[in-house]
């Protein structure tokens, strides 16, 4: 049998000459490294590699990673030492195995990597990851380690090659890298750099071929993704309104959505882009981190508790069912009981749909590691488990309102039991139902029977709904 993929002269894939390989990339952290992990597995597809399921069968591991809390920077070193075992293994069976660490600890860890962890053979950054052929090649003739963890010139985007291949129903895309904000606590500003728009007809062109590939919820990604500005095909600079009004016309596609926000960035055109785009779904993740003015300030967050209210007031008056969800830092240096309690008080004003929230952890070069009124862990505990339980009864609260209502749910795949498919709410909320696999990639009504404490559950709506359910669309490819 022919392999057609290699008689197709746009397939990017192996052709039968390149050797097969086996590529194994484990994840941490933010979907902006769900989204690179992706862009590596583009970026060597060319080279003969295919992804693999475990390690033990792989040629080449890439461990992705995160620096944001010191027990996501921890993952990678227990992760490294399991891992020596697996490729002495693969070594002693007259197997290779090529070991990179990227992402954010290897940005801001490269050297202790190397010197904790001799046996790995590639370091390098997020801003490296279209050097990746290159570094496996000069590996495989080094002695010691390959580290790339400057900040190259030339844009990563512009060398990475153009996404191929079947998607997801449900496809991240990111559009803005980096954060010029240096909130106290964060690494991010440090090992993603500065900020950085890709122009918009990168981002319309790529938005195109996820559309062509299946994917019919897109979500754009940004550590600071509505600060967006890219260069527009009309060499105007665009804001993340005006790209959002562009992507809507895209054919084929029936949700956007966006993350993560800062709330000084929320302009007045993306307010109303949430008012005037029915596709940009009613849900926003837009952190606070605090309700106490005294915290943010030493944050250095660039805003009140009131300008956030302010905020969700217009949000809110543009899309009247718009839910919220948003992060927490409980802990901060200096946090006094009297602080946390405003942060508690500010949740139960807003009214959350759901919440990310973290115990302050210290990270090496920032400025609030050394500063003065560490929190003891015990009462970062305590902090914690109150304030969580506060966000779990409003998302159950949330989630509770949704039965009995018909909602348009996106359907994305199977779900875990025979029969079952699952989906999306508008809300993000997942929804599990029984149905037929023929309806993945497309909208449904379905009537919400059951709220849970993290989904929904529901049937198909009958009758008069019926008629809506839009038939799986061909798209030709751009
Ligand atoms: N760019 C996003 C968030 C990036 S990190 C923003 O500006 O909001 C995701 C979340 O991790 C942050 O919102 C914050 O709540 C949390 N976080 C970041 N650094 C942290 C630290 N040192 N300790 C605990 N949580 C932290
Ligand atoms: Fe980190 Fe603050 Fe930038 Fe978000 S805005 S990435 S929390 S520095
Ligand atoms: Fe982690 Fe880097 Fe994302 S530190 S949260 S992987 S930007």
């Amino acid at each position: 049998m022919t392999d057609p993929a290699a008689s197709c002269p746009t397939d990017d894939r192996p052709t039968a000459s390149a050797p097969r390989k086996r590529l194994y990339i484990q994840t941490w952290g933010c979907q902006m490294n769900v989204y690179d992990s992706g862009r590596m597995a583009d970026v060597l597809a060319p080279l003969g590699f295919a992804p693999t399921t475990t390690p033990e069968t792989a040629d080449m591991v890439i461990l992705n990673t995160c620096h944001i809390r010191e027990k996501a920077t921890e993952k990678l070193f227990s992760e490294l030492g399991r891992l020596r075992e697996t490729k002495a293994a693969r070594r002693a069976a007259g197997e290779g195995m090529v070991l990179a660490v990227a992402g954010c600890v290897a940005q801001a860890e490269g050297a202790e990597i190397t010197a904790r962890a001799p046996w790995v053979d590639l370091v390098l950054g997020p801003q490296s990851y279209h050097r990746l052929p290159e570094m496996v090649a000069r590996a495989a003739r080094a002695a010691g380690a390959v580290i790339e963890t400057e900040f190259p010139v030339e844009p990563k985007f512009d060398q990475l090659p153009a996404v191929a291949g079947p998607q997801a129903v449900t496809a991240f895309l990111t559009v803005q890298e980096g954060c010029d904000k240096f909130c106290s606590f964060c690494v991010v500003p440090y090992t993603r750099g500065a900020e950085y728009s890709r122009p918009a007809a990168a981002v319309l062109a790529e938005a195109r071929l996820l559309v062509a590939g299946g994917a019919r919820e897109i979500t754009l990604l940004g550590q600071n993704v509505n600060a967006y500005h890219g260069e527009g095909p009309d060499g105007a600079s665009w804001g993340l309104g005006r790209l959002l009004h562009a992507l809507a016309e895209i054919p084929g596609l029936l949700r956007l959505r966006y993350t993560t926000s800062h709330p000084r960035d929320m302009a007045d055109d993306l307010i109303a882009a949430h008012r005037d785009l029915p596709i940009v779904m009613p849900f926003l993740h837009l952190p606070v981190q605090s309700g106490s003015d005294r915290v943010l300030a030493a944050m250095n967050r660039g805003h009140t508790t009131a300008d956030f209210l302010r905020l969700l007031e217009r949000l809110r008056k543009a899309r009247p069912d718009l839910a919220l969800s948003s992060d927490f830092i409980v802990g901060h240096p200096g946090e006094t009981a009297a602080d946390h309690a405003a942060s508690l008080a500010l949740i139960r004003e807003v009214g959350f749909a759901a919440a990310y929230s973290f115990k302050y952890s210290a990270r090496p070069g920032t400025p609030a590691a050394g500063a003065p009124g560490q929190v003891a862990e015990a009462e970062k505990d305590r902090r914690l488990q109150e304030l969580q339980a506060l966000i779990r009864e409003q998302q159950a609260g949330f989630n509770a309102s949704r039965a009995g209502l018909t909602l348009p749910v996106l359907i994305t795949g199977p779900g875990r039991h025979p029969g079952q498919i699952a989906g999306r709410s508008p809300w993000l909320q997942p929804v599990h139902l029984i149905g037929p696999l023929g309806l993945i990639g497309t909208e449904v009504p379905v009537t919400i029977l059951t709220a849970h404490p993290n989904s929904l559950s529901g049937a198909l709506a009958t009758g008069e709904g019926q008629a809506h359910v839009q038939p799986r669309q061909e798209i030709a490819p751009a």
